[in-house]
């Protein structure tokens, strides 16, 4: 029997940590599948500490991160470095993820060589062409070249279904993010780190920050952070930590802004182990991050969106989610009130899990598997 060949791509954080278990299947499946893993390498550092935890060693490695990278450098390089590839492993099939540049630039090479496509977390939709910013679009035209759509939710399939994608092409799964957050999180998990080992968690209130988006870079963001040290300054019993995204305008307005806070941690990037444990560790999460939004739910942690508009409704829906856009005095009244509320409080820290039950990974490669045939 000749084996399907796949090639799984790509280049950041957030989609390493969620094509993780799908690469991993596939190698469970190695008497069905010829599979290889491409990173472009659009992150270095945020990547190989994931690539590190779940022990991936990628096949080809693009390496194109330079630092203030623009959206045209990703894109230019990532088309011309897969289109070499492709022509060395021609793969049935390639996959990619989401919504970053690495994935949009991925899908459009393999377009121009004649290759299927597979787009897992497919149909998230803000409906922004410019929010979240470039990601809209880049999930938008990946969607336009896919071949396979492996949806989250029903509510992705309608929103596809909306953009004249073929329904039988379209398949509901779930989010591989609920498959990695459960292989990592463990109750009995004792942090290493040597602040995070210092905070007394029974006794104060931890606010988890992060904050990287494109579209906040500049007065959103020193919004967002001057209303977070309105907050450490008027509650003794709050810790804020904030794991700073390694972009240098992101740590620039970080150290500007919150540097000499106290109790305020500017912390490096955390590996996703300690990472997703101390979302269940911490009171309250803030973030413009896309996959925290997925996590923190399923932990039962409530999470405040510092962005205008949101492509996951299912957890506003649920009640553990809520927008606050970057206004300073909305963060700041928002964050007192959940503070001082327990009854609102209370009202959003419900584990909701719209997102999956840790299957995902499986139902796509046996979904390939049946959709492929050479
Ligand atoms: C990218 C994605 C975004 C995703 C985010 C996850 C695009 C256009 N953006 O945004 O969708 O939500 O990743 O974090 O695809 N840097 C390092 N080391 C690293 C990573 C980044 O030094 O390991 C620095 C570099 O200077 C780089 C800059 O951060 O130029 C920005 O990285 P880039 O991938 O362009 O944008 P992100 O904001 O990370
Ligand atoms: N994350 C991590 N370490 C950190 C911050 C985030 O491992 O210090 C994980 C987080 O659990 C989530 C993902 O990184 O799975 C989110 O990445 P990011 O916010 O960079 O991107 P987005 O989800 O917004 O695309």
């Amino acid at each position: 029997m000749n084996k399907i060949k796949v090639i799984s791509v790509f280049g950041t954080r957030p989609e390493a940590i969620k094509m993780a278990p799908l690469v991993k299947e596939f190698i469970e499946n190695s008497e069905y599948f010829d599979s290889k893993i491409l990173v472009t390498g659009q992150h270095r550092e945020m990547l190989d500490q994931v690539l590190d935890i779940f022990k991936i060693v990628p096949d080809y490695d693009l390496n194109i991160m330079k630092h203030n990278q623009s959206i045209v450098d990703i894109t230019s390089e990532v088309v011309k470095g897969i289109d070499e590839i492709l022509k060395d492993f021609s793969p049935d099939v390639l996959l990619v993820h989401g919504d970053t540049t690495t994935s949009f630039a991925a899908a459009l090479a393999a377009f121009y060589n004649h290759v299927k496509v597979g787009h897992v977390e497919a149909g998230l939709r803000s409906g922004n062409k410019y929010s979240p910013y470039p990601e809209e679009m880049n999930r938008s035209l990946t969607g336009r070249i896919a071949d396979f759509h492996f949806a989250p939710t029903k509510g992705n399939e309608e929103n596809l279904i909306n953009e004249n994608i073929d329904k039988e092409h379209i398949f509901v799964t779930g989010n591989t993010v609920i498959d990695a957050l459960l292989s990592v999180v463990d109750s009995k998990f004792r942090f290493e780190h040597p602040v995070l080992k210092k905070i007394d968690f029974e006794n104060q209130r931890i606010l988890l920050l992060t904050a990287h988006r494109r579209e906040n870079l500049g007065k959103p963001m020193e919004d967002i952070f001057k209303a977070i040290k309105r907050i450490v300054l008027e509650f003794d019993d709050v810790e804020v930590i904030y794991p700073v995204h390694l972009n240098p305008i992101v740590q620039k307005i970080a150290n500007q802004v919150l540097g000499e806070v106290k109790r305020v941690h500017l912390i490096e990037p955390l590996d996703y182990l300690p990472f997703a444990n101390l979302i269940s560790k911490s009171h309250l999460i803030l973030t413009d991050s896309g996959g925290i939004q997925e996590e923190a739910p399923a932990l039962g942690k409530p999470v405040l969106v510092l962005r205008k508009e949101t492509e996951r409704p299912e957890a506003v829906e649920a009640g553990t989610v809520k927008i606050v856009g970057t206004n300073e005095m909305n963060v700041y009244e928002t964050i007192k009130m959940l503070l001082t509320n327990d009854y609102e409080y209370q009202k959003m820290a419900n584990a909701v899990n719209p997102y999956g039950d840790g299957s995902t990974s499986k139902r796509i490669v046996n979904i390939i598997k049946e959709a492929i045939h050479v």
